[in-house]
């Protein structure tokens, strides 16, 4: 069986950092840093993380303002709690967590949303910065992909990546930094023409097409080959599945491929534990950045 690349001491290392960073920081400015969670709507998967994202903040010792408008909110309503937020000196990041509901017009959002606040790196000006190579916040789900790689002492320069996805959230920004850590990198999409011929030439593989089981072991898996599994699909009744006991599962046929691999991320327990250990880091570093501060540990 292959090497089970679990993100929860990857996750636990990186909240280990984050909390002294925390307690370094309220030494010096007499507060912690602080992150808002702005959630529009009730879909329930969303109010689950970020009941999450709270529960981690109080545990690592940031502080964390939930503000919450109706699914009916409107745009003006929204963008006016946007421009509170990026006014308020005592807050450092902001999440805005997607999906917005439909009336909504997220990029706007993210548009108005003060970079130096931007904890997802969803902003025009950090997406830019990113690829430029000069990001000071990172996006959260590939930041922690890269985590898990540098953990477990993969090596990432020279080999040939590919990226199956390329959504704003983790296929771009994911092919990024795997480009800026000199991978040589494939971006796979719905309209590639043979993706098994890529999947082949792989040494590592990022799934994040957000399609339930897709990749299988039948596949020509690249000997040596690590796949890491970023979907998140919950059982066979809606959304709520997985609270109420339904089983989850990645874009990876985990039972299937397996076998044919050396190194893999389980669903749940693998890239999952990464995206908000990523975002209390996130936060604790842009409120390191606002304030002036060097960041003592680049690693952060
Ligand atoms: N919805 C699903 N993933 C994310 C994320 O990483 N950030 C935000 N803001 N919303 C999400």
């Amino acid at each position: 069986m292959p090497l089970l690349l679990s993100g929860k001491p990857v996750a636990e290392a990186v909240q280990a950092r984050a909390k002294s960073a925390i307690d370094a920081f309220r030494k010096k400015t007499g507060r912690a840093p602080a992150l808002a969670t702005v959630l529009v709507g009730d879909d329930p998967a969303s109010a689950i993380y970020v009941r999450k994202k709270g529960e981690m903040c109080a545990r690592l010792g940031l502080g964390h303002r939930d503000f919450r408008l109706p699914a009916s909110a409107k745009q003006a309503e929204l963008e006016k709690l946007i421009r509170e937020l990026n006014a308020d000196a005592a807050i450092d990041g902001i999440l805005v967590q997607k999906p917005l509901p439909k009336q909504l017009d997220g990029q706007a959002v993210f548009d108005l949303l003060d970079p130096a606040k931007d904890v997802d790196c969803f902003s025009p000006h950090n997406a830019g910065l990113l690829a430029q190579g000069r990001a000071r916040l990172l996006p959260c789900t590939p930041a922690g992909v890269m985590e898990i790689l540098r953990h477990y002492k993969i090596a990432v320069e020279g080999k040939t990546a590919l990226v199956i996805g390329r959504s704003d959230i983790v296929g771009k920004p994911m092919a990024v930094l795997l480009t800026l850590a000199n991978a040589t990198v494939t971006v796979a999409h719905s309209k590639t023409r043979d993706l098994a011929e890529h999947v082949a030439l792989a040494d590592i593989v990022v799934a994040a097409m957000g399609k339930n089981r897709f990749l299988k072991g039948s596949l020509a898996w690249k000997k040596g080959c690590v796949v890491i599994d970023v979907g998140m699909h919950r059982g066979s009744v809606g959304s709520l599945a997985a609270s109420s006991g339904g089983k989850l599962s990645g874009d990876v046929d985990f039972d299937t491929v397996a076998p044919k691999v050396a190194a893999i991320t389980p669903v749940p327990g693998g890239v999952g534990p990464m995206t908000i250990a990523m975002l209390m880091a996130n936060t604790v570093r842009a409120a390191f950045v606002r304030q002036g501060f060097l960041l003592e540990n680049s690693s952060l």
